[in-house]
């Protein structure tokens, strides 16, 4: 039995609700192990659309558990609103099936706010983070004064950390020119809110090793992207956290041997919300397209998405950082009609000619993308459930992708629709 992780291989929004919720229909438990709600997952399930941002996708099909490891930070206020909005649309979401991990650690106003004005601060050098607090939260935990789910329960402790807590941000503030931050309201609002999130958290580490040992699968949902991970995506125009797949075994308490398949996902051209460097970017009518053609708008913040060719050495240096298995190739559909489409093959840096993307910032920035060209296809894939439905130029597209990103193309996702897809190898059955 496999259990399977699916991340993103670009700078996210690369449809990976989608994936995950037709790969959810297959799996017992749903795992979100890092990022928050600055995540966006589209599910169009019979004609409904349903935009996830903090909740696995287990919570739109019945019978399924989900959970939200130690490794994602947690908005409660944003979660019970999200909660709140699934619910009146009929979704069961309740501490039977959906549970917090003890050691997740809490987004508070006061990070949201330091996201905010820092990000005001930067001026034009911004990162274009989704104001939601993220990278502040995880500072927190770093530094070892963040505060988290379980401490909901011990008002008293609880009341000692948020003063530990406000020691360094109202210093912050303070230099900022802010107003301070009141221990005791965020103590109230924390105590306000305990006894509705209480009941969501628990040891989620156990319930997923009794889950496994049971024989249940297991689906640990990435969000973001490798190019937006940490580590090694195109620092410091990044998220706070690692966005690859072994990630999925240490933001939950599983250990590596837990994940059987690492699924990348993979938009069949570029997009990226936010600043930082871009090769392929295309700032025309191209790029107008593929924007147009792929509703290419945030799904948290609304922002257009920057558009561009599809990116294989970026992809290529994804699946290897991040020991991927297969990809799911998708939005092939946005390239129809596109008379030629270009590839990157390689950069070049300063005269230099390379096959991946530095990690130095000014290397990434000044990094010229080489293409290979080919021909598009005038029919339509749209809707597309088997190859013998491809034109055989998007044939061709898929196979010299393939063959770019060392990594086999185990799925092929040709409309939002879940049943729209082509499934060339089921990463659950490996
Ligand atoms: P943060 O995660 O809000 O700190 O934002 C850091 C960078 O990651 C910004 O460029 C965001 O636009 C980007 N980002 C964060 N979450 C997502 C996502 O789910 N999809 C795409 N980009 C994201």
């Amino acid at each position: 039995m496999a259990n399977v992780a699916v991340v993103g291989t670009q700078w996210g929004d690369e449809g990976k609700g989608k994936v995950v919720d037709w790969l959810s229909a297959r799996a017992d438990v749903v795992v979100r192990f890092q990022g928050g709600h600055n995540a966006g997952h589209t599910l169009v399930i019979g004609g409904e659309t349903y935009k996830l941002s903090l909740l696995p996708s287990s919570v739109v099909r019945r019978g399924k558990i989900g959970i939200l490891g130690n490794g994602v930070v947690i908005d409660v206020w944003a979660f019970l609103q999200e909660v709140s909005e699934m619910q009146a649309r009929g979704l069961h979401i309740a501490p039977d099936n959906l549970c917090i991990a003890e050691g997740a650690h809490l987004i508070l106003p006061v990070h949201a706010e330091l996201d905010r004005l820092r990000e005001a601060m930067r001026g034009a050098s911004k990162i274009g983070t989704t104001g939601r607090g993220i990278g502040p939260a995880y500072e927190d935990k770093v530094a070892r004064r963040g505060i988290r789910a379980a401490d909901l329960a011990t008002p008293d402790l609880l009341a000692r950390k948020i003063g530990d807590l406000l020691l360094h941000h109202n210093a912050l503030r303070r230099g900022l020119e802010e107003k301070e931050a009141s221990a005791s309201d965020l103590l109230e609002r924390l105590l306000k809110i305990a006894p509705e999130i209480l009941p969501f958290v628990g040891p989620a580490w156990r319930t997923l090793n009794a889950a496994r040992r049971e024989g249940k699968r297991l689906l640990f949902e990435g969000a973001q992207g490798a190019a937006l991970d940490v580590d090694h995506g195109t620092y410091p125009f990044v998220t706070s956290s690692n966005a690859l797949a072994a990630q999925a075994a240490l933001g939950s308490g599983v250990g590596l041997g837990a994940i059987d398949y690492a699924l990348g996902i993979t938009k069949s051209y570029a997009t990226r919300v936010g600043e930082g460097p871009f090769p392929t970017e295309q700032r025309n009518a191209t790029g107008r397209t593929l924007g147009e053609r792929g509703d290419e708008f945030g799904t948290v913040t609304g922002r257009k998405r920057r558009c561009g060719w599809f990116d294989a050495v970026m992809v290529r240096q994804a699946a290897e950082v991040g020991g991927l298995d297969g990809i799911a190739l998708t939005k092939l559909d946005v390239l129809d009609g596109m008379e030629r489409l270009s590839v990157c093959v390689g950069y070049e840096v300063g005269g230099r000619r390379l096959d991946y993307l530095p990690a130095a910032a000014a290397d990434q920035q000044a990094a010229r993308p080489i293409y290979e060209t080919m021909e598009g296809w005038s029919s339509s894939t749209r809707g597309a459930r088997s190859w013998s439905d491809l034109p055989a130029a998007a044939v061709k597209y898929v196979r010299y992708i393939e063959e770019l990103i060392g990594a086999p193309v185990v799925m092929l996702s040709t409309s939002p629709e879940r049943d729209d897809t082509i499934v060339m190898r089921d990463p659950f059955q490996d």
